[in-house]
Formats: C-alpha cells, structure tokens, sequence
C-alpha cells in the first residue's frame, strides 16, 4: 500500500517540478520560490531513493549524475545540419528577395525573420515525447553524442507537454545552445580568479561547455537553449515554419520570442534595422537575424545547395570588429606575478566603444598569431569582454614589424621569471611591486575585505610612498603617515583609518579569500570557511582534509596546503591577527540590519556608478535579494542605460520602477561606501 502510494507521489512530484521547470527555464515566469522548489526536489529524491524501482530516465533527478566519458559517440543526423549563406547589404535581401520570386512565380514571399543566435547548433531527437538523444552539429552529417551534457541544461525538457496538440511519434529538433552574457561574464570571473584563462566570448564558452566529456561539469555551467527548427517528424505534417515554431512552443520548448512573419522584403530590411539597436540590450549574443521561406513545401522545392538550403539566409549585423595598428607591446604583472602580454593600439572605435589595449594572452598566442609590433591586426570584443587581437593583416606588412618576446626577467622588480604551463610568471612574490599592489588591492576590494578608500590609486600611492611594504601593514598605516602623503588631508585620513578599522571584523570567509590564493575565489573561500571554522584550522588542514570536500579538488588542495607551507604567509596572517584582525565564522547578512529584508530587487540596463555585482551585493548586504527573473512578486526594478525587455515586463506588471538615483536613495547612506575610486 504504502508503495503504490509512494509511486503515485512521486508522480504527482514529477509533474509538479517539470510544470515549475516550465514556468521557470522556459517561460521566464515562476511561480514558487527557490526554497519551495528544492522541498519539492528533496521529496522526490528521497522518495526515488527509497523505491529505485520507479526511478525513470526522464525524471527531473536524472538531470546529472551520468558517469564521465571517455570519448563522445558520433551519431548520424536525420537529415544534414545544413549552415546559412550570409547577406552583409540591403541589396542582399533584396536579390535573395527577387530570385526567390522569380523561381516560385510568385509576386509576395512570406518570411519568418527570427534573431541569429550566436551559440552553437544542436539536433534533439524526441521519442513519443521521450528525450533521447542530443549531439552537436559536427560536421553536418555526423555529430558528437552530448546527450548527457543536453540533459543537464534546464530549459530542455526531458518529456514534451501534451496539450491539445498530439505528441508525435518521433521528432527532431534544431536549436541553439548559449550562454547568457552576465553568466559568461560571472564565469569568467570565477576562471580568473582561479588564475585560468578567461575565454573570450559568450559563444565559445557554451561550445566548451556543451563538449565537457564529464556531465558534471556541463552542469555547473549556465547554458541555456532557444530551438527554431522541426528537422524530421514523424505521424503528423507542418505546414509552414511560423507552424514549426507554435509546435515547439506547445511541446514546452523555448523559442524565441522575438520572431515575426512579413510579406515582402522592406519589412525583413526594417526587422534587421530594428534588432541591430535592441542588440545591446539583449540578455544574450546576436550576430544578425535569420530570413526563412515560411512555407515548407515551397522550401522542399527551392531545394539545397551544396551547404545551405536556396530558401533561407543570415542579414549579419555589421561586425564589432575593426583593423588597427599595435603600436607597441608590453607585459602586465598581475596579482599572481603572471605576465600577460597586452598589445597597445591605435585607438579606434569597435562596436561603439574605444578600444586602446587588446590582450594578447601569452607567448603561444602571440607565436601562434605571429603579432608583432607595426602589425595591422582586427580587433573584437564580443558583449563586455576584453578585447581580443582576432587576426593579423600579414599582406599589410612593410618589413618594418618587430617581433616581441616576453622578458626573461620581470619589467617591474627585474626578479627571474619562470614559466609555468603556458604562462610567465615573475618570481618576485610580494617583493614585486606589482604583485604586491595588486595584492593589496585585491586583499580591500569589494568581495574581500571591503576596505572603503583603499582603491587601487591610494594602494599605490601608499605603495610607491614605502607605507605598505606587505599586506599585513594595511593594518598598521596610521593618520600621521597617511596625512603626511601628498594630496591626505586630516578627514580623508581619518576616514581610511576607520575603514580599515572596520574591516578587521569581516568574516573567516572573506579574510580566506582576501589572503588572494591560488584558485581560491569567493565560492571555494566561503566553502573552507563553513568546513574548518577556523583560520588555525585551515592552516593545518591536510591535502586529504581538503580533498574529502566535495567541492575541491586536487588542483585546489594543492594550492591551499603551498600557501601555508609558506613561512612568511602564516606570518603574515599572525601579523594581522596581532593587530586586531578577526576572521572567525559569521552569518554576514545577519551582522545587518537587514532594511531590505524580505525585498527583491531585478536590475536592467546599465548602472553608470556600480557594476551589477556592487549593486547586488549592496542589495544583499542590506538583506534584501537580487534576481534575474521579473515576476509578480519582484518589489523594485532598477533600470539603467537601455533598458531590456524586463523593463517592459516591469511596466505590464505595474511595479515599481526605480532610476539609478533613486535606488541610491532606496539603500541610503551606504552607497558612499561603493564609490568607485
Ligand atoms: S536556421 C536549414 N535559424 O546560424 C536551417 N540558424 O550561419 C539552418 N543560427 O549553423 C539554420 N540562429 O547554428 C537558423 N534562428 C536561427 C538561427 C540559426 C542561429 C545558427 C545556426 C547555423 C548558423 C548559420
């Protein structure tokens, strides 16, 4: 009894979290809070844990756990993943426009326009509603099977939705795996703080992502998926794409929004016009928009050409990328004394903004590119990325053109520099200015210990000046020193005393990370913290302490027992506990007040005076809570420099809706404390 019971729970459980998974990943539109949907999620786990007999493939707890792979399996597409022939010029749509009415004989042509997705291609292939399987678009006949890897992105359904339209035997499907541009930006942000490389687009880190031969690890990361394509279907037909497109919708499919049916091509010329501006405004990379012939039968009779199909093309946008010169380049020393060569460019305009410096990354790309000082080389940026040198014009040449090597020895402190894996690194530790300023900038910046006025002009000002000779003495600069230094009056010293004062409250969590450790960014640092409790703790942990935690690894392990191991970095530590530094466990937001607590805030659009991580963090430390989603529930929506479509969403819903000076008003006095210095 007890059992059929259970069964009939853990459907009813089902249901409920895919409805939910629906609402959340596909519509944009929850209903529950994250803490109701994990009880719900707990539930069935536990339930499926005690009765595996009902575990099914598709249920919502077989998401991840599948085993690591070897290598992927190739599968064979049910028909070639065809690619788009690209129009750059009105004039393109306009023949593309003519020659399809001339082969049809017809004197209208009824289009789809839809958005490009800059993401990467993938075939779902669905059996009687059943996921089965997903593999990448390869070379167009033969794919690689990621089907474990597609499991694991939340807006793919595992089971299709009946509604009033039927599920049909088989059928598969075209879509665009991505990432959203403020997940890439936080994912590069975790890689560099773990001393990785970043990456240099959206684009590329979902294809990396999507090709993780570990499950897991795809998990981790925030793809999501638009699809736009019935590829084969089988025991129903489709008439037109605009059809295609409701069907995927009705099957609980995401697609995109933003698709609209025309007759005739000046309306296709205006949409791509019309999504050239909201492009910037968008959650996510567009490189131009997609013209289909809506009627299918007409496209079967258009037919193919070698690569692309006769009835569709890609109307690009113009390319954020620009030819300029290097006028020089040099190595920049960062925080962990890696040398990152950054080539120095005639400043020219890409995309709308100013681009003087483009990261060359290190000696491979630069060996590999062949960029030498002279070149005339296309520069990109892709979202808020850094800019990236894309190509050398080699036929723009002179002989003149220098080739440049790292320095064998360190620009700023002359120490030897090592090479580690692909990189140069500068021996010099803290006795490297460079490391050492950046050091103490990180050791005070927002996410660490949050010294208020202790930015990265007064860092190496208080550097250059002999006052800080390591990281422990920011907690022995006094008023005197300070007021002695060239532009310190006595206010602004006091003010950076009290600062730095308050700061020896800060949690264990962030005094872990402030101490800038190899691949030890917030999350890792926040994790030690709740395991060993303590700073004495961490110090003596073993590598195999640290390696029974679930989330670290052998690289990690490696990196946190080296630290200590060194001498003078306990020293250090003890240095800043002697001076009065706490670093012991706190719940962070229930040291607050809280005047926010129980408040929502969504963000859209550009803030001129905060990053979007300031803002939130503001938001958070007051106890309130920042989302991404809009929804009923959504108390205040801040909205910056063109503003997304949640601006939109926030007006239909009647909230209310804050400028950025108002949101400063919101959250008080506290703002002055993120002034950007
Ligand atoms: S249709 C036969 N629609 O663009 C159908 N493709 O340059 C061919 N893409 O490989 C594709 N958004 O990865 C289509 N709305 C969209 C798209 C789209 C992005 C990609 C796709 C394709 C590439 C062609």
């Amino acid at each position: 009894m007890a059992k059929a019971r259970a069964e009939k729970r853990i459907k009813q459980l089902r249901d409920e979290i895919r409805r939910h998974d629906y609402l959340y990943y596909v519509l944009n539109k929850p209903k529950i809070s994250d803490a109701k949907y994990d009880k719900l999620m707990e539930e069935l786990k536990t339930l499926e844990e005690k009765y595996p007999n009902f575990v099914t493939t598709d249920s919502p707890t077989q998401r991840v756990g599948a085993a690591p792979l070897e290598e992927f399996e190739t599968v064979r597409h049910t028909k070639p993943m065809l690619s788009l022939d690209t129009a750059l010029e009105e004039e393109d749509i306009q023949r593309f426009d003519e020659r399809l009415k001339r082969e049809l004989a017809l004197e209208l042509i009824e289009y789809i326009a839809e958005p490009k997705l800059d993401g990467l291609s993938v075939e779902l292939i669905y059996e009687k509603g059943h996921f089965k399987i997903g593999s990448t678009r390869g070379d167009g006949i033969n794919g690689e099977d990621v089907t474990e890897n597609i499991k694991t992105i939340r807006a793919v359904p595992l089971l299709l939705r009946s509604s009033d339209l039927s599920i049909p035997e088989m059928v598969a499907i075209r879509g665009e795996v991505f990432m959203n541009i403020n997940d890439f930006e936080e994912f590069n942000k975790q890689l560099i703080q773990q001393d990785e490389q970043p990456l240099a687009n959206p684009r590329n880190a979902a294809a990396g992502s999507l090709r993780r031969l570990n499950p897991r690890e795809t998990a981790q990361r925030p793809l999501d998926i638009f699809f736009y394509e019935i590829m084969d279907i089988k025991g129903m037909e489709v008439e037109t794409q605009w059809d295609s497109l409701q069907y995927l919708k009705k099957w609980g499919l995401k697609t995109n929004t933003m698709v609209e049916k025309y007759s005739g091509s000046d309306d296709v010329i205006k949409y791509h016009q019309k999504m050239l501006k909201k492009r910037d405004t968008l959650e996510y990379e567009i490189d131009g928009v997609v013209i289909k012939l809506n009627n299918i039968e007409l496209q079967e009779k258009l037919g193919v050409k070698a690569r692309s199909p006769r009835w569709a093309i890609a109307y690009k946008f113009p390319s954020r990328v620009e030819k300029t010169r290097v006028m020089d380049i040099m190595a920049q020393v960062g925080r962990t004394g890696a040398l990152t060569p950054v080539a120095l460019l005639k400043p020219v305009d890409v995309g709308g903004v100013t681009v003087s410096r483009a990261t060359l990354h290190n000696q491979d790309f630069i060996d590999e590119m062949d960029v030498r000082i002279g070149d005339v080389v296309r520069v990109g940026r892709a979202g808020d990325v850094i800019p990236e040198v894309n190509e050398v014009i080699k036929s723009a040449r002179t002989g003149k053109e220098k080739k440049y090597r790292l320095p064998i020895t360190c620009p700023i402190c002359g120490s030897k520099v090592v090479e580690v894996g692909a990189f140069k690194r500068c021996t010099g530790g803290l006795s490297c200015v460079a490391q050492l300023k950046r050091s103490i900038g990180h050791f005070a910046s927002k996410g660490a210990m949050d010294i208020e006025h202790l930015g990265r002009k007064n860092v190496d000002l208080f550097v250059d000046h002999g006052l800080l000779k390591s990281v422990g003495d920011v907690y022995q600069l006094k008023k005197d020193n300070l007021q002695a230094l060239p532009r310190f009056a006595e206010k602004s010293a006091e003010n950076l005393v009290d600062a730095i004062e308050k700061s020896k409250e800060r949690s264990l969590a962030r005094f872990i990370y402030a101490l800038g450790i190899p691949n030890v960014g917030e999350h890792i640092a926040r994790v030690l913290a709740d395991k060993f409790k303590s700073l004495e703790n961490l110090i003596a942990a073993s590598e195999e302490e640290l390696l029974s935690i679930y989330e670290i690894g052998p690289e990690i392990a490696d990196s946190v027992t080296s630290f200590f191991k060194e001498k003078r970095n306990v020293k250090e530590i003890e240095k800043m506990r002697k001076l009065g530094v706490k670093a012991v466990v706190t719940k962070e937001k229930k040291e607050k007040p809280g005047v926010l607590k129980g408040k929502s805030f969504v963000f859209t659009g550009g803030l001129k005076d905060f990053t979007r991580g300031e803002a939130k963090r503001i938001v958070e430390e007051l106890g309130g809570r920042a989302t991404s989603t809009v929804n009923d529930s959504t108390d205040y929506v801040v909205i910056g420099d063109k503003p997304g479509s949640k601006y939109e969403k926030a007006k239909k819903l009647g909230l209310t809706i804050l400028s950025e000076d108002e949101f400063k008003k919101v959250v008080g006095k506290k703002v002055m404390k993120y002034d950007r210095m």
